[in-house]
C-alpha cells in the first residue's frame, strides 16, 4: 500500500483520558456526540500508565465540539504526541489520505467525485483550477497519487480538461499519473467493456440507467434500435438478459471498433447487429438497410442527450405500426425539466403522425449543469390511424 510518503509516525493531537473512563468516552462519543468522526482512525490508540490516548482528526472546529460535548461528563486532557499509523490502514477517501499533505484551504477545494473506469480515473480539477498558485501542478499530483492510494486497481490518472464535444462526444483528457494508455477493461452489471476514455464516449455515470433499461420487460424477439450507441452499454446489456435483436449505431469508427469487440467477448441471450455509420443515413431512400428496418422497430433508445429531438424523424421512420416504445435522454433546464421536455417532444412530434399513447416513466437521471438536468422519457409512440 503506497504511503503518500507519509512516515509511520506523526505529530498527533490526543485526547488523554484515565482507563476507567475510556468506556464512557466512547459512549459519550455514540451518544451526545452522535458517531461523528471525531477520532483519527490512522493512527494506533495509545496506552500509558494510568491513561489512554485517543488520536484526534487534525478538524480544530470538530475538535472543538468534541470538547464541547463532553467536557461536563468527564476530566481529559489534550495533548501533542508522536502517532503511530495502523499497519496496513485503508484510507476511506482522498481528503483523508491528503490531511496533512496540503494546505487546509487546498483541502476545500479537491474533487469531490471523480470516474473510475477500470484501471483509469478521470478528474476534473473545476475548483482548484480557479486560484492562482504557482504549486497547482504539485497539488494536482498529490491528488492523483491519493486516488490511487484508495483506489487500488487504479494505474492512470487522466484529468479532465474539456467537457463533451463534437459528433463523436470526446473530452480532452491529460495524463497526470502513470502510463498516456487510454485503453482499459470496464465491468458493469456483469458485462465486459473494453475502451478508449480519449477516442470513444463513455460514462460509468449511466450504469443505474442502464440497468433499468435493460432490465424492463422485453417481448421474446423484439426489435431494437440504439441508435447512438458507443461502445455499446445499452445494447450489451439488454442482449444479455433478453432474446432481442438489437440494431446498435455508432458513427465513431473508433467506438465502433470496440462495439464489435465487446459483442465478441460478451455472452448473450440476444444478438446485437453493429454498424457504423451517421443515423440519418437510414432516411436515405438508397439505404438498403433504412428500408429493410423501415416500421420493423419495437423499441429505440436514443442517448444523445444535446441532440437526440434532431433524430426524431428517424425514430418515426424506424418504429414499428401502430406503435413502440422510445427510450428518450435530454439535456432540459430547471426548474420542471420533464415538463419541458415533454413539451419539446410534443413540438418536434407535430406532423410526423406519431403521438405520445403514454408516458410509461419519466426522471431527471442526474444533474447536467447549474441550469439544467439530464431526463429520461419513457414512452408509448402511437401511430394516428
Ligand atoms: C452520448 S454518447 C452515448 C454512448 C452510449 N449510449 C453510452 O451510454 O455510453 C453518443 C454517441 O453517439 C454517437 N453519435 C453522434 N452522432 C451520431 C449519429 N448521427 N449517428 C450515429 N451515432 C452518432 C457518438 O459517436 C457517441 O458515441
Amino acid at each position: 500500500m503506497m504511503q503518500m510518503g507519509k512516515s509511520n509516525k506523526e505529530q498527533t493531537q490526543f485526547i488523554k483520558i484515565k482507563q476507567e473512563s475510556a468506556e464512557k468516552f466512547l459512549k459519550l462519543l455514540k451518544t451526545k456526540l452522535s458517531n461523528e468522526p471525531f477520532l483519527d482512525r490512522r493512527i494506533k490508540v495509545k496506552h500509558e500508565g494510568a491513561y489512554v490516548f485517543f488520536p484526534l482528526i487534525y478538524d480544530i472546529e470538530k475538535v472543538k465540539v468534541l470538547i464541547g460535548g463532553i467536557s461536563n461528563h468527564l476530566n481529559f486532557d489534550i495533548v501533542s504526541a508522536e502517532g503511530i499509523t495502523e499497519d496496513n490502514y485503508k484510507y476511506r477517501s482522498i481528503e483523508e489520505v491528503l490531511v496533512g499533505e496540503l494546505p487546509e484551504n487546498i483541502l476545500e477545494l479537491i474533487p469531490k467525485s471523480y470516474d473510475i473506469i477500470g484501471k483509469i480515473v478521470i478528474v476534473e480539477f473545476d475548483q482548484l483550477n480557479t486560484i492562482n498558485d504557482k504549486n497547482l501542478v504539485f497539488y494536482k499530483k498529490k491528488v492523483a497519487e491519493a486516488l490511487i492510494s484508495v483506489n487500488k486497481s487504479v494505474e492512470t490518472v487522466y484529468e479532465k480538461l474539456s467537457e463533451v464535444k463534437g459528433k463523436y462526444r470526446l473530452k480532452e483528457l491529460k495524463v497526470i499519473y502513470g502510463d498516456d494508455n487510454p485503453e482499459t477493461l470496464y465491468k458493469e452489471n456483469e458485462c465486459l467493456f473494453k475502451l478508449d476514455v480519449k477516442n470513444t464516449y463513455f460514462t460509468p455515470r449511466l450504469v443505474f440507467e442502464r440497468k433499468r433499461v435493460s432490465s424492463s420487460s422485453f417481448k421474446k424477439q423484439e426489435t431494437v434500435v440504439d441508435m447512438f450507441t458507443g461502445v455499446g452499454p445499452f445494447s450489451i446489456q439488454i442482449a444479455k438478459n433478453n432474446n432481442a435483436k438489437i440494431y446498435a449505431f455508432d458513427v465513431n469508427p473508433s467506438a465502433y471498433k470496440y462495439l464489435i469487440e465487446n459483442i465478441e467477448n460478451n455472452k448473450m441471450k440476444g444478438e446485437v447487429i453493429a454498424h457504423n455509420m451517421d443515423v440519418k443515413e437510414l432516411l436515405n431512400p438508397d439505404s438498403k438497410l433504412g428500408n429493410y428496418l423501415k416500421h420493423k422497430i419495437d423499441r429505440i433508445i436514443m442517448n444523445l442527450p444535446e441532440q437526440s429531438i434532431n433524430f426524431l424523424d428517424v425514430a418515426c421512420f424506424l418504429m414499428k405500426k401502430p406503435s413502440g416504445i422510445l427510450h428518450f435522454y435530454q439535456f432540459c433546464e430547471k426548474p420542471n425539466p420533464i415538463k419541458k421536455g415533454i413539451e419539446n417532444l410534443n413540438t418536434n412530434l407535430k406532423d410526423s403522425g406519431w403521438y405520445i399513447e403514454e408516458i410509461l416513466n419519466s426522471k431527471v437521471v442526474k444533474p447536467f449543469s447549474p441550469n439544467s438536468d439530464l431526463i429520461v422519457l419513457d414512452l408509448k409512440l402511437k401511430f394516428f390511424t
